[in-house]
């Protein structure tokens, strides 16, 4: 398809998925997706509407059956939601992909589509403490059983796999420690057994890290994170191929944790600079674990662009930067991590991450709070933890801000 033509579909208002050629990840954050209306707006437009008219009763009742394409009601599909998520499939380079009210609906909406009493997940212990608490509390209430592996140890993934195991899961880049799992490996182990591998690509997002690519069934995402990038929204999205997305689909039009036409239309807006965004994060992150390194207050820092990190190599391989997060554990425990948070005045003491303005985290008693003791501990996230979530400040000033607590 020529140029010409493609001008000529976007004037009538098609896809821009129309273009034939293949389009840089900036391209495509900055386009894809979007459908223009016969308004002829530039910038994508906001329909905040819940319901759509019909012309005719014989429209709505092909539309209600499916015969033809169309919008009911935005519990299922809304046109600035649908542009969001045409965006980000053709960033993770997936078939298709529906978007979520929070990152943790994301999650919740896989296992109801995906999973039914009796079935077993194993799953990284190394991920988010409200996954953990949905596949223990929530999950297990209707019979789903969760076992929790080493994310970096394939042996223990496989000695974890039971007959009824149907999904596996991880975050790479693992939140707070950084750890990095070998994606097609996981893949390759769960397609032996006839499973499904779910991957929260919340840390790297597509600007860095491309799951499926690597083999990876599903991709979740927490779009609160560095897809909004200025910590407007809370959102989430699932992708995969059509077939299993269909039935994520149908779980979020039956239940209702839908995106906000306004939240997506943040999120396409997020997704035009994530890639310029993700550039700057990792350039800060990197500089930070250097400096972090040479402290003395400092035992060990959690970053996967230093060369003595374990997952240094596979990083290099998996991911087209290391990331902008970071950790670090402090000498002193608990008291020690305070310490060093409460002197900050620049870096913004939440638990959120992905933002341009660094946040700082004590993971041992927010995040991972509700995490029982013994597994917080297996899984590494001691007293002395402090994460990184590193903005797109100066960074000089980053450094000048926690010297505070680590040089006095
Ligand atoms: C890695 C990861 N996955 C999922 C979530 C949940 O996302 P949300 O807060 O959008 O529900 C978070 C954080 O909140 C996270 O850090």
């Amino acid at each position: 398809m020529s140029d010409k033509t493609l001008k000529n579909n976007l004037k009538n208002g098609e896809h821009v998925e129309l273009w034939d050629e293949p389009q840089g990840i900036q391209t495509l954050g900055v386009r894809a997706g979007y459908t223009r209306t016969q308004e002829r707006e530039h910038n994508e437009a906001i329909f905040t509407t819940s319901s759509y008219v019909f012309e005719s009763a014989e429209q709505a009742a092909a539309i209600f059956t499916g015969d033809e394409e169309g919008n009911i009601y935005t519990r299922f599909t809304n046109p600035t939601v649908s542009a969001f998520e045409r965006r980000l499939a053709a960033l993770e380079g997936a078939q298709a992909c529906v978007a979520t009210s929070s990152g943790m609906s994301a999650i919740l909406s896989v296992c109801i589509a995906l999973l039914e009493g009796g079935d077993h997940i194993v799953s990284s212990r190394s991920i988010f403490g409200s996954s953990i608490t949905l596949f223990n509390k929530y999950m297990g209430k209707f019979g789903v059983a969760t076992s929790y592996v080493d994310l970096t140890d394939i042996d223990s993934w496989e000695s974890a796999m039971l007959p009824e195991t149907k999904m596996l899961f991880l975050e790479t880049p693992s939140n707070p420690l950084v750890e990095v799992a070998d994606i097609s490996a996981i893949a390759k182990l769960a397609h032996d057994n006839d499973c499904l591998l779910v991957v929260d690509n919340c840390l790297c997002t597509p600007a860095l890290q491309q799951p499926l690519s690597y083999g990876a069934d599903l991709v979740v995402h927490s779009a609160t994170k560095y897809i909004d990038g200025q910590g407007r929204a809370l959102g989430g999205a699932v992708l995969g191929d059509e077939k299993y997305i269909d039935e994520v689909f149908g779980v979020l039009r039956t239940t209702g944790p839908s995106m906000s036409p306004f939240n997506a239309w943040i999120f396409l807006k997020g997704l035009e600079t994530l890639s310029l965004r993700m550039n700057q994060h990792c350039q800060n992150a990197m500089a930070l674990a250097q400096w972090l390194s040479e402290q003395e207050k400092v035992n060990k820092v959690f970053y996967p662009g230093l060369a003595d990190h374990a997952g240094h190599e596979l990083a290099k391989k998996q991911q087209r930067l290391f990331g902008g997060v970071l950790s670090f554990e402090v000498k002193g425990g608990r008291t020690g991590a305070w310490n060093v948070i409460n002197q900050t005045r620049l870096l913004s003491i939440t638990a959120n991450l992905g933002d341009a303005k660094t946040t700082i985290t004590h993971p041992a008693t927010t995040t991972h709070g509700r995490v029982d003791e013994e597994e917080r501990i297996k899984a590494g996230i001691t007293d002395g933890l402090i994460r990184i979530a590193v903005g797109i400040e100066n960074v000089e000033d980053i450094i000048s801000d926690l010297s505070r607590g680590l040089l006095s």
